[in-house]
């Protein structure tokens, strides 16, 4: 290649084809992350963004960065003045391309020693050399960026969603992507070799009651009537295996118009998997094996240290609620919840006048032992966290918060009796004593109660036992440090009782599979039907939820009946899989794993908004586009929708 010294500027009318000499006739040779000693001597091109310049000893040195990594480029007005002088201009975030030549970074003169040092930056991967530059063009000039495009930040994330192309801009940003891109190949890679058919479904679909809430979308050609965006695939895979293809998968995007949290988007992805001829044992065999795969391939994390026999352990969901007050607990760290409700019955309340309302309860029938509306819960702060008394008042403030009455606390003195605690005048010796036993409180100890309606005090203690475990520095803010506690919560009750409504409604849909022993109690006892619904729960979140489906039209008709839903209530709701369900439905199941959580986790996001390249923010607006945002008078009209305005 001849070694021209030249430059030209694209944004400037002086040169006729400069972006063509750069992009048809040079091209770019190396990415900016590319170059290493071995590349010294060679002639390269490369494009980026302008990260910053300086100006150092006559020349002027500029980082230039591509979603790569960022090579140093040098301009010198002895080698190259006409490069130089339009160098001289670039700004932060500026497009451009040089041609030049590698070199050795060389020595420097060390401000702090006066001595010549190393040159060299073992901080970048190109840190060895730079680029003396002989060409370049400015391909397009920035406006000052509103932020600068750098890891560390500050910037609030208002400021960075508007911006967000510029906020993608950033390495860590660009690295998620690279995880999330990798993610799909693997999912595609490892399902497509084991059998399973990438399959579409439909996105605009029929509203079906039950599971999430639905965004609907008005109908132009029918007036009055519409669509519901797809909450998942889920009716659409089970009419796959009714249609005989034995193993789909999708990676899609699904709609939910919930309230959104730091782990919930109104439309995220799914790694989408349904199955024929399986039971929970093959589905779960499947996904474990995906799982394992994506930890080795994306983050080169080999889980079978952690289980060698290649597959997570399981906990019932009783035994989840029990221990930790809800279905996904966090394994990295104790603090598990002790339920005392036994305990307060046995003691008759054990002398405290509000647990002797709830033993109160179980005696007369209106509460039942195997499946209680009130409940009594307890967990124990260690001595060793030195928790002050100021920091446990605060405790009873952030439960007051989550609609909490109070918090009641013991602290157990070296005799095992109770002080700092309205409880410790009230209760008897006999039922402290047994409360510490069952909890394991030693001296020093501070006891933490909880009673109540049962969904109450789970979700209290569940909350309270992460926020403890957060502050007491037993699990990072956010983030893994490498911790994987993967585990299936397994038999989850079939049907919730709806305290509201009075009466029994399907945990999640209708169409889950309850045990075999389990069907005769579907009329007689619905408390006592468990199924096989599962969740794939990591660090805390849940990942993934499935079933074994309900392919038997003749317990399918129990269960509605237990659901008090009526033959011509399920027709009209969901007919059309009722009705492909009696034309030889094979037995099948599956799982759909939330893509967005398992990239959060694998890349230590903070939250799930990082690992989405365009979000929405927690009010669901998109601030970069201004979604959602009024439409026009005639496009209502001719939806023949009409806006309400409140008063
Ligand atoms: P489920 O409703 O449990 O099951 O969803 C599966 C997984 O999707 C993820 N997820 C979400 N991620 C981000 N934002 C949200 N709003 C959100 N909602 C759910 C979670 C969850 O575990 N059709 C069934 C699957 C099946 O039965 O096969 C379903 O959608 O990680």
């Amino acid at each position: 290649m001849p070694s021209l010294s030249f430059a030209h500027d694209a944004t400037q009318q002086g040169d006729r084809f400069p972006v063509a000499r750069f992009i048809d006739e040079l091209k770019r040779t190396h990415s900016c992350g590319a170059l290493r000693a071995a590349n010294i001597g060679e002639e390269v091109v490369l494009f980026g963004w302008v990260q910053y310049y300086r100006d150092f000893g006559g020349l002027r040195f500029i980082d230039l960065r591509d979603r790569d990594g960022i090579t140093q480029v040098v301009f010198s007005p002895e080698v190259a003045p006409e490069a130089h002088a339009l160098a001289d201009q670039m700004r932060t975030e500026w497009v451009v391309g040089v041609r030049g030549v590698v070199r050795d970074r060389g020595m420097q003169h060390s401000k702090k020693t006066g001595q010549m040092v190393s040159a060299h930056n073992p901080n970048l991967a190109t840190g060895e050399v730079e680029v003396l530059v002989h060409e370049c063009v400015v391909f397009n000039r920035s406006e000052t960026p509103p932020f600068e495009v750098e890891d560390q930040t500050d910037t609030n994330e208002e400021k960075r969603l508007q911006y967000r192309y510029l906020d993608l801009r950033r390495p860590k940003m660009f690295k998620i992507f690279q995880t999330r891109s990798k993610m799909n190949q693997v999912t595609r890679q490892v399902l497509s070799s084991n059998g399973f058919l990438e399959l579409e479904t439909p996105v605009l679909v029929k509203y079906t009651p039950g599971g999430a809430r639905n965004f609907l979308v008005p109908s132009r050609l029918h007036h009055g009537k519409f669509y519901a965006l797809a909450e998942s695939p889920q009716l659409f895979k089970q009419l796959y295996m009714v249609a005989g293809f034995e193993r789909y998968f999708q990676i899609t995007k699904c709609f939910r118009d919930e309230d959104l949290r730091l782990d919930r988007q109104p439309e995220f992805t799914q790694i989408d998997v349904e199955m024929s001829f399986v039971n929970q044992d093959d589905i779960f065999a499947m996904i474990e094996k995906l799982v394992f795969a994506l930890w080795k391939e994306c983050l080169g994390t080999d889980l079978t240290e952690r289980y060698p026999e290649g597959r997570f352990p399981r906990m019932r969901f009783d035994e989840s609620m029990t221990r930790f007050g809800n279905d996904k607990p966090d394994l990295r760290f104790g603090l598990e919840h002790t339920d005392l409700t036994g305990l307060v019955i046995e003691h008759d309340g054990g002398g405290v006048p509000m647990l002797k309302e709830i033993a109160d309860g179980f005696a007369n029938g209106t509460d039942r032992r195997d499946h209680p509306r009130r409940i009594v819960k307890a967990l124990v702060i260690p001595a060793s966290s030195q928790l002050s008394r100021a920091e446990a008042d605060k405790l009873e403030e952030y439960v007051k918060g989550m609609g909490a009455k109070g918090l009641a606390r013991a602290k157990v003195a070296d005799d095992g009796t109770w002080t700092q605690s309205p409880l410790a005048k009230s209760a008897s010796p006999a039922f402290r004593d047994a409360v510490n036993a069952a909890t394991g409180a030693k001296p020093g100890d501070l006891l933490i109660f909880q009673f109540g309606t049962a969904s109450m005090v789970h979700t209290v203690m569940a909350n309270l036992r992460l926020h403890l475990g957060r502050k007491l520095g037993l699990i990072p803010e956010y983030g893994t440090k490498g911790d994987w506690r993967f585990l299936w919560v397994v038999d989850p009750p079939l049907f919730e009782y709806d305290e509201k409504e009075n009466r029994w409604a399907a945990a999640h849909h209708a169409f889950t599979r309850p045990h075999d022993e389990c069907v005769q109690y579907l009329e007689t006892d619905p408390a006592k039907v468990l199924c096989y619904r599962y969740d794939l729960v990591l660090n805390g979140f849940e990942v993934g939820g499935g079933s074994v489906r309900l392919h038997d039209p003749d317990v399918q008709a129990k269960v509605f009946r237990a659901l008090g839903i009526s033959d011509e209530d399920a027709k009209a709701k969901f007919g059309f899989l009722l009705e492909a369900l009696r034309f030889g439905a094979p037995p099948h199941g599956g799982i759909a794993l939330g893509m967005d959580r398992l990239v959060m986790l694998l890349s230590s996001a903070e939250s799930i908004r990082d690992v989405v390249a365009w979000p929405k923010t927690q009010k669901g607006t998109d601030l970069m586009t201004d979604a959602p945002n009024a439409v026009a008078p005639e496009q209502l009209a001719e939806l023949r929708v009409r806006v309400v305005t409140a008063e």
